[in-house]
């Protein structure tokens, strides 16, 4: 659901005029719809109203304490991959016993941090973080509720760089290893077993490998129920997919619909842990065009948002559509849309026809997930200004980094000279 529109010419999100929040707040800025969240949100959650299930928000997709405190409000759960997403969770009021912690490299201060505000579960990747884990388990006296990240060996069909259920990735457990480990934590009081897990990928947009990887978790649940082993949790996971450009992804209703039908009758809880699905249409970036340049066969138009701002383009190729705040009347051309950074991969969009002049405001988007939170200082530039939408409202949820900010933990030269 794209929460924009155009009136009267004019883009709004919401019932808010961008041109007015690039006045209000400056440029580049990024724009969410909180209506746009919770729609998604309820969406999947009414999809899954026949089934016992808990989604946890994937907090990597877009980790702002106002975008998180929304998803609580809905009575969301979260999925955390560091310290430092548990620790936003709890700062926006989240609940860690409704918050899995997973991720393939968790430190050893990361566990112990996770089992002392009690999250729901840890997703555990490899024997050697079990072992790790039962260690500090055993030292806080404490059983550490788990499940396993079991690999399922399902190709994702997305992009290289994010696809994470083949036999290759470094996630998850092998199938085949995973049994008999299951086996052992079930009977080990170091842990208290919670289930198993998995997560193949990202931007799918189809659901037969999605419902592939769900059947061969229930089939492993299955051996293992034949065993005398109740698991009390699947989670399959996050990866549904958007459609930035033609893609054709399922509906939220669709993917409910068919994990609901393959849940149908079983006694676990369903776990869900999507990030892009939640949030990825529902903000914008704002940019403004400072300079037109044309240079051999090629226009550029040079706006005020870089590679730094929003990097999925430069890293990934991936598409964005760039739309006109205001759309002109005059000749479109083809144009490049590109940043000041200092490379030729800085770039929002290609041959993007548009109808250009200096000064002009453009939105990209679709930039909800991994936006904001892949930005970087690159170049020394301040991260982007944040603000949130709602009805005719609207607030600031961050601002712009200030210069000072910066530098602000580096340690000033004339100290160091001193020691
Ligand atoms: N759970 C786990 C364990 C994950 O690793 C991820 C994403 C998710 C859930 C959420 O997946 P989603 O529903 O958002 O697809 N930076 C890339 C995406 C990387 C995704 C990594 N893992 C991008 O900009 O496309």
């Amino acid at each position: 659901m794209k929460p924009w529109h155009y009136v009267a010419g004019e883009l709004h999100i919401e019932q808010v005029p961008v041109a007015d929040l690039a006045i209000r707040y400056g440029t580049p800025l990024y724009v969410y719809s909180a209506h746009a969240i919770t729609a998604r949100w309820r969406e999947l959650d009414q999809a899954l109203s026949g089934q016992r299930h808990l989604i946890c928000y994937a907090v990597k997709a877009n980790s702002n304490l106002s975008v998180l405190r929304l998803l609580t409000d809905l009575g969301s759960g979260f999925d955390v991959v560091s310290m430092g997403e548990l620790d936003r969770v709890i700062a926006a009021g989240g609940r860690p016993d409704r918050t899995v912690f997973s991720g393939v490299g968790k430190s050893t201060a990361e566990l112990r941090y996770a089992l002392k505000t009690g999250v729901h579960c840890i997703d555990v990747e490899s024997i050697a973080e079990l072992t790790r884990l039962g260690e500090i388990a055993a030292q806080l006296g404490q059983a550490a509720p788990v499940a396993l990240r079991v690999n399922p060996d399902v190709d994702a069909a997305t992009h290289p760089y994010i696809s994470t259920g083949l036999r290759d990735n470094k996630f998850g457990i092998p199938l085949a290893q995973a049994e008999p480990l299951l086996r052992e934590l079930q009977s080990d009081p170091r842990f208290a077993l919670k289930g198993i897990a998995c997560h193949i990928g990202s931007q799918i947009t189809d659901l037969q490998p999605l419902r592939d990887a769900l059947t061969s978790l229930l089939d492993l649940a299955d051996r293992l129920g034949a065993q005398g082993i109740g698991l009390e949790q699947i989670d399959i996971g996050g990866g549904i997919g958007i459609r930035y450009r033609e893609e054709t992804p399922p509906s939220l209703t669709d993917y409910g619909r068919m994990l609901s039908d393959q849940f149908a009758g079983r006694p676990e809880t369903l776990v869900l842990e999507p990030g892009r699905a939640l949030v990825g249409e529902a903000g914008v970036l704002l940019t403004r065009v400072e300079y037109l340049k044309t240079q051999s066969a090629r226009r550029f138009a040079i706006v005020d948002a870089a590679m730094n701002d929003l990097l999925r383009p430069a890293l990934y190729q991936a598409h964005h559509d760039i739309l006109p705040a205001r759309a002109r009347t005059g000749e479109a051309d083809l144009w490049d849309i590109v940043g000041p950074v200092c490379e030729s991969g800085d770039f929002l969009g290609l041959a993007r026809r548009l109808a250009l002049q200096a000064g002009d405001l453009l939105a990209v988007s679709d930039v909800g997930a991994y936006g904001f939170v892949m930005a970087s200082n690159y170049n020394s530039r301040p991260r982007p200004a944040e603000v949130l939408v709602s009805g005719a409202q609207h607030r600031l949820v961050r601002r712009r980094e200030s210069l000072e900010a910066l530098y602000a933990a580096e340690i000033d030269p004339e100290e160091g000279d001193r020691r």
